[in-house]
Parts: C-alpha cells; sequence; structure tokens
C-alpha cells in the first residue's frame, strides 16, 4: 500500500507568508512538495466559499497565512480573517470535515525558516488525519 500523499492548498498573504515561501527557496530550506500555494493579496480577502470548495474538491488540508496581527497592509483584512476561519472551523463537521485540517497562521516575510517549519508540521498533521472524505467520495 502507498504512503498517503496529501494535498494540501494554501492561500498566502502575497507580502507576508508569500515573501516567506520565496525566502524559504532562495534560502535552499526544504518542506513537503504538498503544497499548492495560491498567492492572494490579504487574507482578509479568502472568501469562506474558497476553503469550503478547496475541501469539496478533494484537498486533505487548508492552510491560509498572512501578516501578523498589526502588520495586515489593508489595516484588518488579517482580522477579518482570523474571524472567518474561526466561523469556518465550527462549521466544517457539518460538511464531515476535521477542523484541524484547517489551519490559520501569521507568518512575516522574513520568516523564511518559520514557513519551512509550519509546512513539515501541517503535512504531518494531515498525514496523520488521512485523506479527506469528499476526495475518497471522488475517487469510488
Ligand atoms: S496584507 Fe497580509 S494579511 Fe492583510
Amino acid at each position: 500500500m502507498s504512503e498517503f500523499d496529501p494535498v494540501i492548498i494554501a492561500f498566502v498573504c502575497n507580502w507576508c507568508t508569500y515573501t516567506a515561501a520565496d525566502l524559504a527557496g532562495t534560502s535552499r530550506l526544504t518542506y513537503p512538495p504538498n503544497v499548492r500555494l495560491i498567492r492572494v493579496m490579504c487574507t482578509g480577502m479568502v472568501d469562506p466559499q474558497y476553503v469550503l470548495k478547496a475541501f469539496l474538491e478533494g484537498a486533505d488540508g487548508v492552510l491560509v497565512s498572512g501578516c501578523h496581527p498589526g502588520d495586515c497592509h489593508y489595516i484588518n483584512g488579517n482580522f477579518k480573517a482570523r474571524r472567518r476561519i474561526k466561523l469556518l472551523k465550527e462549521i466544517l463537521p457539518r460538511f464531515g470535515f476535521e477542523p484541524q485540517r484547517l489551519r490559520l497562521t501569521w507568518i512575516g516575510a522574513s520568516d523564511g525558516v518559520q514557513f519551512a517549519q509550519v509546512m513539515n508540521d501541517l503535512v504531518d498533521q494531515i498525514k496523520t488525519l488521512g485523506p479527506n472524505q469528499a476526495k475518497l467520495e471522488m475517487v469510488i
């Protein structure tokens, strides 16, 4: 039996986490290739529908990551994201998804090391949870 290879969708803020991902790459830090980055201008523009669509179309995990509180380039976008993620975690079980599959982090532009650590940790956590049910139903 082959090892479970999760697919993780990461909505990352252009100004902070995306830059940290770039820094991780140029610093030759390694992290699993399971993460598909989607660059957004701010975590505040990540509509909860994007997260649900990712899960329903087979993502095993979703990460939303942006600027630290107080550093958002659009004043309070990351606070909006924090509220939305909190609510999403409450409704995810109704769709059959464990809330642990969704994570919100703050990773600053100079935090390449933290970016790689978060990706490694997230992939390990999702591997522990196993494949999501929507993906299984699509395969059947
Ligand atoms: S600009 Fe980065 S989270 Fe708002």
